[in-house]
């Protein structure tokens, strides 16, 4: 893997090191909740935009691989790049047309060509440089292409009641924020910074999944909470009782509490009449 700057969390944290480390037991399987929620959404949109036959795509931040699989297996795309920091869990299932490559995005130079879909879902929220980075992600869209981009969205606020969830999702976000740098706050602008780099058309919708016991979203929310439990610990606005209420408490009908949401943008790059589409 090369090497890239180190994020500017205020604990000098990473992803993948701090915390969901990819080498701890589940973590593979916490992806595949997540990816259970929303990769239906991402199809479609996908769908929506055209992206189909004959396209190539890369796919940052693949995880474990849903997206990239589905738009070769169902979308009909002709090849799929995924780039990862860690590369395991897409090695675990190579397909025709799959191209895996490990690298860290914020490493200058990590990635080079041209496509027509450039993608990346939960990956920017979780990393420093977001502006430069899609600055840099809206460079390796071709002619015609788009860039699509889908991260979490918190859609508490300060008259959300006071329920065990809402209390474990205020530590998450902070405890996240203080090690790794995870920053959802600034998700709403994508639109705007699309725009500025230089994309057209743009546009943005928002899926909230509901929380119903048992659901892959309500187990990828207990996942996460237990694999980032130190640093929910850390933030002094929750205790280990606190958690374990919380977990309960999604696994229960009692829950009536609003999941983060995943907004998705996208713009496209023009066609200028010397390049193809
Ligand atoms: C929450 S997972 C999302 C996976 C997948 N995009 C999805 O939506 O199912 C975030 C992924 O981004 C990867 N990632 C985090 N930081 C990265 C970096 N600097 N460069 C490349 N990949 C990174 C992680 O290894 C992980 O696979």
């Amino acid at each position: 893997m090369s090497a890239a700057p180190r994020g500017d969390a205020p604990g000098g944290g990473r992803y993948g090191e701090t915390v969901f480390r990819p080498e701890q037991a589940g973590e593979g399987e916490r992806i595949d909740f997540g990816a259970l929620a929303y990769d239906d959404i991402t199809m479609a949109r996908l769908h929506a935009l055209g992206v189909g036959p004959g396209w190539r795509c890369l796919d940052v931040g693949a995880g474990t691989g849903t997206v990239s699989r589905r738009l070769l297996d169902e979308a009909g795309v002709a090849s799929v790049l995924a780039v990862d920091r860690d590369v395991r869990f897409l090695d675990l299932r190579p397909v025709p047309g799959l191209d895996v490559l490990e690298a860290d995005i914020t490493a200058p130079g990590a990635v080079s060509g041209r496509f027509g879909l450039v993608h990346a879902r939960f990956v920017l929220m979780h990393l420093a440089e977001r502006e430069r980075l899609i600055t840099h992600l809206a460079e390796l869209v071709a002619p015609g292409g788009v860039l699509v981009l889908s991260d979490a969205v918190d859609l508490t606020s300060e008259r959300t009641p006071g329920t065990p969830y809402s209390a474990a999702m205020r530590a998450m976000w902070q405890g996240l924020r203080a090690t790794i740098g995870t920053d959802v706050s600034g998700v709403p602008a994508y639109p705007h910074l699309l725009r500025g780099a230089g994309l057209a058309s743009v546009a943005a919708e928002i899926h909230v999944p509901p929380l119903l016991p048992g659901s892959p979203i309500s187990r990828f929310w207990a996942d996460t909470w237990q694999r980032s439990r130190a640093a929910m610990l850390a933030t002094g606005l929750v205790d280990d009782t606190a958690v374990d209420t919380a977990l309960r408490y999604l696994d229960s009908d009692e829950c009536a509490d609003l999941s983060a949401g995943m907004l998705t943008a996208w713009g496209w790059k023009h066609a200028t009449a010397h390049e193809d589409a």
